[in-house]
């Protein structure tokens, strides 16, 4: 939960810090209490204004500037961060921290630090795995720091290589994850997510309207929240999210395969996905020809969560999900009944403004024991939280 955070970057001096902006603009508008520490080198790239501007709160460049409003600086800041990212963080910085030297504010903050600090490196792919940088990285790893790994591609210098500084989505949820409370750890949630594609031949195929973004949301705050996450995915094109073990998937058949291999030690199972109850009987290779009129002959394909609730265990807690376009409780109701499931969570798929393809979903849950409770329209990341703190509960 980044909101009301206090989150102090330590930015040193690399090209990517344009990519910095925009994520200390993202910070602040989702309500963190956002400070940048610049080093010498960093203001040749981008001046203090821009981040003062963005953040809202007065840049840290020099260790003994009395005019900045920390009492003793480095340590009023280093008491009062939650999370500190250190990006782009050159080999130099990397090197100082690693060895403890304090010789300008930002090395001297991160030495007086107790909370959670992250370097993310960006350099020349050379200047990375030179025998010193690997040297300070391991050494960093080995004092608790998080290292983020850097993105390959193009560099500053014109090589193709690693050493790029992550998109700034990528240290977001990077500094998401360190914030959160791990409430789930030890525990493995298995997710699915996405529609299923069935094939008629290598051309055509049957699918439906599913982008798989709920499922995305609950398989990211599980990780985040500490759990081992499995997410078997139908094809969406969406990013995995960060600690998460994705399957990918094609058909209904691959999903059933895959969850029942995943199901066997999975403590939550969360069914997100929307698989298909029909497929093609048979599949044609190439393209079929046309001729006249054609029929389609479909089967059933296998109701997965119905299989999950058969062999559920004790202790396993599974939640299914209801896409309704009328009935809504006496449909979801008779789902929870008939697949065996601890709690299901009901859309109405009717409305144009939740569900399929929106940002937003607004959700009914339905218990085995009867109960229900309905939860406002949200954001699908508050709605996949809402979910997990159901299935907290439901294993109490
Ligand atoms: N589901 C499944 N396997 C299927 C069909 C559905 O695992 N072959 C799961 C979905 O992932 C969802 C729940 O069952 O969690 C309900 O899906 P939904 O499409 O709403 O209902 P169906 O069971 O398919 O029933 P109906 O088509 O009659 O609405």
């Amino acid at each position: 939960m980044i909101k009301g955070k206090h989150i102090v970057i330590g930015v040193t001096g690399g090209i990517a810090i344009y990519k910095i902006c925009s994520l200390v603009s993202r910070l602040s508008q989702n309500g963190a209490d956002v400070h940048v520490v610049m080093t010498e080198n960093a203001q040749k790239f981008v001046t203090p204004i821009t981040f003062e501007t963005l953040s809202k709160n007065r840049v840290v460049t020099d260790t003994f500037n009395r005019e900045d409003p920390y009492e003793v600086d480095h340590i009023s800041l280093a008491k009062l961060a939650d999370v500190i990212l250190v990006a782009p963080a050159t080999a130099n910085i990397i090197a100082k921290a690693a060895n403890g030297i304090a010789d300008d504010f930002l090395s001297t903050m991160l030495l007086a630090a107790k909370c959670r600090i992250a370097f993310s490196p960006a350099m020349n792919t050379n200047m990375l795995n030179a025998p010193a940088t690997k040297r300070n990285i391991e050494t960093l790893k080995k004092d608790g720091r998080i290292l983020i790994d850097s993105a390959s591609g193009m560099l500053a210098c014109g090589d193709e290589g690693d050493g790029r500084l992550p998109e700034p989505s990528v240290l977001y949820e990077h500094l998401d994850y360190m914030l959160e409370d791990k409430d789930l750890e030890g525990k493995k949630v298995l997710v699915t997510a996405g529609p299923t594609v069935e094939k008629i031949d290598d051309v055509r195929y049957l699918t439906n309207r599913s982008t798989g973004k709920m499922g995305y949301a609950i398989a990211k705050a599980a990780a985040t929240r500490g759990a081992e996450v499995t997410l078997v995915s139908g094809p969406t094109g969406l990013d995995c999210p960060l600690y998460v073990n994705r399957i990918d998937v094609t058909s209904a058949r691959d999903m059933y395969e895959a969850c029942m291999k995943a199901f066997e030690d999975a403590d939550i199972v969360i069914k997100a996905a929307a698989v298909a109850d029909y497929t093609p009987e048979e599949y044609r290779e190439g393209k079929i020809k046309k001729a006249g009129d054609m029929d389609l002959h479909l089967v059933r394909t296998n109701d997965i969560l119905k299989a999950l609730g058969e062999k559920k265990k004790d202790g396993q807690i599974l939640i299914g999900f209801a896409a309704e376009a009328a009935d809504l409780e006496e449909n979801a109701i008779g789902k929870l009944e008939r697949k065996n499931l601890d709690a299901i969570a009901a859309n109405d798929i009717s409305r144009k403004d939740v569900g399929f393809g929106t940002e937003q979903n607004q959700i009914t849950m339905f218990f085995r024991d009867g109960s229900r409770k309905a939860f406002d329209k949200a954001h699908k990341s508050d709605v996949a939280d809402i979910i997990l703190d159901e299935a907290i509960r439901l294993m109490k």
